[in-house]
C-alpha cells in the first residue's frame, strides 16, 4: 500500500495527477477526443494518470512509464436521467491485471442516491484494503448543491471515514476548513476551463492551504498549450512557485 502511495503522492509529499478519464461520463469531451495525442507530450510532466481501463487498454503504449490511478465507478452519463449515480464499473481483478497504482471511485453525498454510491466506495476500500491498493475517493458534486466548505468538508470526511486513502475534492472559499477535517491526503480538481492564470492561482490557494497537489483535467488539456500549462502547475505544486511566477513560466514555455 504504502509503495503504491509513493508513486502516486512523491517524496515531496505533493503530486501533480493529471486527469484523463472524462470520457467515462461526457464522451470525446474536448481535448480528448484522440487521447494519446493529447496525453503523450503531458506524461513527461505528470506525475500520474488517472483515467478508465478503457483508455488505459487501447490508447496508452503499455510501455509508458507512469504510473495509473485507475476510476472504478461509472455507469452513468451526462444525457442520462440520474447524472453521478455512480456504481463500480471495473473488478478488483482486472485492476490489479492493468497493474495500476490506485483506484478512484466517486461518492455522491447528499444525493437522494448517496447511500448507493457509499456502499459501493466501501466495497472498493475493501477490496483496496485486500490487495494493498489504495482508493481515491472523488467527491462528486451535483448539478444543484453548492461547492462550499461546509458541504466539501462533510463529502471529504465521510469519504476518509469511510476508508478512502486520499481525497479529491474541489477548491473553495475557507478552504482550509477542509482540510483541516479531513486525515487523509487531499488534492483539488480542476473543474471547468478557466484562464490559465485563475486556474494556476487557484492551484497556489489550494496547495498554500494544504492540499498535496492537484488531479486537474481541462484547465491542462483545453489550455492553448497544454504542455506550458502542466509544466505552470508542477511549478506551484513542486516548487512552491506564486501564481505569478507561474504564469510567467507558461508564457516563456509558448502559452499565449
Ligand atoms: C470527474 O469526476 C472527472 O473524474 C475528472 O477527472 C475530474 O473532474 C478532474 O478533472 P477536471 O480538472 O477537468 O475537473
Amino acid at each position: 500500500m504504502k509503495n503504491r502511495i509513493s508513486k502516486i503522492i512523491k517524496a515531496d509529499g505533493k503530486t501533480v495527477m493529471l486527469a484523463v478519464d472524462h470520457g467515462y461520463f461526457l464522451g470525446p469531451t474536448t481535448g480528448l477526443e484522440k487521447p494519446w495525442k493529447t496525453i503523450e507530450p503531458l506524461v513527461p510532466y505528470a506525475d500520474c494518470l488517472m483515467l478508465t481501463r478503457g483508455i488505459l487498454r487501447n490508447c496508452i503504449p503499455p510501455e509508458t512509464d507512469i504510473p495509473i490511478v485507475l476510476r472504478v465507478s461509472g455507469g452513468t452519463s451526462i444525457v442520462g436521467p440520474e447524472l453521478l449515480h455512480e456504481g463500480i464499473i471495473t473488478s478488483i481483478e482486472d485492476a490489479i491485471r492493468l497493474n495500476v497504482s490506485g483506484l478512484a471511485f466517486s461518492i455522491l453525498v447528499g444525493a437522494e442516491y448517496e447511500r448507493d454510491t457509499i456502499l459501493a466506495f466501501s466495497e472498493i476500500c475493501d477490496f483496496g484494503q485486500d490487495y494493498g491498493i489504495p482508493v481515491l475517493a472523488v467527491t462528486a458534486v451535483g448539478r444543484e448543491m453548492v461547492r462550499d466548505a461546509k458541504y466539501l468538508s462533510l463529502a471529504s470526511r465521510i469519504a476518509a471515514e469511510i476508508g478512502a486513502h486520499m481525497v479529491k475534492t474541489y477548491y473553495c472559499d475557507e478552504f482550509e476548513k477542509v482540510i483541516e477535517g479531513c486525515p487523509v491526503p487531499v488534492v483539488i480538481a480542476g473543474g471547468k476551463k478557466i484562464p490559465e492564470k485563475d486556474a494556476l492561482q487557484m492551484a497556489y490557494n489550494a496547495i498554500q492551504k494544504g492540499a498535496v497537489g492537484v488531479d486537474m483535467g481541462r484547465n491542462i488539456f483545453q489550455s492553448s498549450n497544454p504542455v506550458a500549462m502542466i509544466k505552470a502547475v508542477r511549478a506551484v505544486v513542486h516548487e512552491n512557485a506564486s501564481p505569478e511566477e507561474a504564469y510567467e513560466i507558461f508564457r516563456q514555455e509558448g502559452g499565449e
